[in-house]
């Protein structure tokens, strides 16, 4: 899977570009809907170790859980600066960072769960994106996004590809990306999805897919490992690296 640096540098710029006016323009959306659907994806959001990724002007600041540590990051350092801005305002405990989640620079297994709002429409390679979140998740860890997709009626589905090259040009968004399939090319596991909007946005609810159940003793022998103590062999339930 490779990263286009020349579609990632034009991603940035764009979003470098709207920065100033992206709330603005999204503010209908935001009280219609959007405000509604980050509030339940976040609710889902366990604690612990957290990574939002492509941030934005940091619109699910008030959705973060209070027992979470959230690292945040961004591709844009126009929309960080906004977020920056808002945290500052609002109070909220953040680190912000600028970084591609096309290549994230977190050791493997850092979160214990990974957000994402309307980002992977504008991720210039989706899979390589997503895959970037699998690998900094923990085994087990969740992965959750909130996303606009390609509709699934026949017709709709060929008007949004159709429309794609405009809606890339004037905003930086893809509206028909299948980010559902993607997921699961990314090698995730799919828990749940709900859809709304006439099935154009979906909240997808992923894991980490490393969640191997069975004895440590049979997972030891079966990897040629030493057997584990006997208190590992009370817990049935491990949780394998890869
Ligand atoms: C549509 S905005 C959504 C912002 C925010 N998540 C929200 O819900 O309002 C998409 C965001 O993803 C960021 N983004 C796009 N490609 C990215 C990448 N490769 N790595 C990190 N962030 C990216 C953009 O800079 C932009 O801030």
């Amino acid at each position: 899977m490779k990263r286009d640096p020349v579609a990632t540098a034009a991603t940035r710029a764009r979003y470098d570009r709207n920065a100033r006016l992206y709330d603005l323009i999204e503010s209908p959306m935001e009280q219609a809907a959007f405000r509604r659907w980050r509030k339940q994806l976040w609710a889902q959001v366990p604690g612990g170790r957290v990574l939002e990724v492509g941030v934005g002007t940091g619109k699910n600041f008030p959705y973060y859980p209070k027992d979470a540590r959230v690292t945040a990051v961004d591709l844009s350092g126009r929309m960080l600066e906004q977020a920056r801005r808002r945290a500052i305002h609002q109070g909220i405990a953040v680190e912000l960072l600028q970084m591609d989640a096309q290549a994230l620079a977190f050791p493997d297994g850092s979160f214990d769960c990974v957000v994402a709002t309307f980002v992977f429409c504008s991720v210039p390679n989706p899979v390589l994106g997503l895959s970037e979140l699998r690998r900094v998740c923990k085994p087990g860890g969740k992965i959750l996004l909130l996303e606009h997709v390609r509709p699934e009626s026949l017709w709709l589905g060929k008007l949004f590809d159709l429309l794609n090259p405009i809606a890339v040009r004037l905003t930086g968004a893809n509206i028909n990306r299948r980010t559902v399939e993607n997921v699961l090319r990314a090698g995730l596991e799919i828990e749940a999805v709900h859809t709304a909007f006439f099935g154009i946005v979906k909240c997808i609810v992923a894991r980490h897919p490393a969640a191997v159940v069975g004895t440590p003793v049979a997972l030891a022998m079966e990897r040629g490992l030493p057997q584990p103590s006997d208190e590992a062999v009370r817990d049935p339930v491990v949780r394998g690296s890869g």
